[in-house]
């Protein structure tokens, strides 16, 4: 992969998949502007720190990252362990406006990837809600608007993540030509998120998931897809999410029909 002459934006890159996406870039040869609330151990580019749970946080951030970047990859995201309140504000509109104020930054021919999830795989049963919700002006209201929604509030992060699923289609609905915008769903990925996980989603559920499969994802597998949805390779792949958990939810799927085709 050849990425010399290309200044990237990653989020998150102070830990796992955004710490994997930065490393295999900058082997690339990209240069790579790196944002997370933590100062990373191990990143040797440019770093911004800030926090992107709140709009002005997200606008400080989008202040510090140069004109004339090439993309944007969207991975700092919190599992549904934070307080709701923080899993929307950081996961829908960190991304959000983050890639609104960072647009106009990217050159034509250049690409956002947002980092959703297989929890979110059935987002369209909620389309009118994530759309509503996606859309408000006011991150602050809407998020206060959805309080005594038990069905969000209860389950903040596949609500957050089926909200990317449907901002990755607006965003590339309205950069057609310019700019292709993309979402990427993994399964369980062996980082610091995974405890969490375990405790949000149940540990059986994700340590049979990963007994299932023989193995976690490894941030490694996630930034491959990345890179991949940033490539030239990638040209006519837009308004789609590459779902890369080792067959998953496939599994799932066909398992759930089994007892109808018997
Ligand atoms: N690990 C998995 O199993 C898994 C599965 C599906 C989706 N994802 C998604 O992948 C993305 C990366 O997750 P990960 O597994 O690398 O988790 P991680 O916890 O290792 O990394 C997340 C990073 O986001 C940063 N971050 C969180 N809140 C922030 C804020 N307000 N401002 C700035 N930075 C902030 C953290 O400091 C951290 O460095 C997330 O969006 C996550 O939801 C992960």
């Amino acid at each position: 992969m050849n990425l010399d002459g290309q200044t990237l934006v990653v989020t998150g890159v102070a830990s796992g998949i955004g710490a994997a996406t930065a490393a295999l870039l900058q082997r690339g040869s990209a240069t790579v502007v790196g944002v997370d609330r933590n100062i990373p151990d191990a990143f040797a580019g440019t770093f911004v720190q800030g926090d992107l749970s709140t709009p002005e946080g997200v606008a400080a951030v989008a202040d510090q990252v140069p004109a004339g970047i090439h993309g944007l990859l969207n991975i700092a995201g919190v599992p549904g362990t934070a307080p709701w309140q923080t899993v929307l504000a950081v996961n829908v509109f960190g991304v959000r406006d983050l890639t609104r104020l960072l647009l106009p930054k990217i050159a034509d021919g250049g690409a956002v990837v947002n980092l959703a999830s297989n929890v979110a795989a059935g987002w369209a049963e909620r389309r009118e809600e994530v759309a509503r919700f996606v859309q408000a002006a006011d991150a602050a209201e809407a998020i206060a608007a959805v309080a005594d929604d038990p069905e969000v509030t209860g389950n903040s992060y596949r609500f957050s993540k089926e909200c990317v699923r449907w901002l990755t289609q607006v965003q590339a609905s309205e950069n057609l030509g310019r700019v292709r915008v993309n979402s990427v769903s993994p399964g369980p990925v062996q980082t610091p998120i995974l405890e969490d996980f375990k405790k949000d989603h149940g540990r059986e559920k994700v340590e049979g998931a990963v007994s299932l499969l023989g193995r976690a994802g490894q941030p490694e597998d996630i930034a491959a897809a990345i890179a991949f949805l940033l490539s030239p390779q990638a040209a006519w792949l837009n308004g789609t999410d590459l779902c890369v958990d080792g067959g998953l939810l496939a599994h799932r799927s066909v398992t759930a029909m089994a007892p109808a085709a018997a």
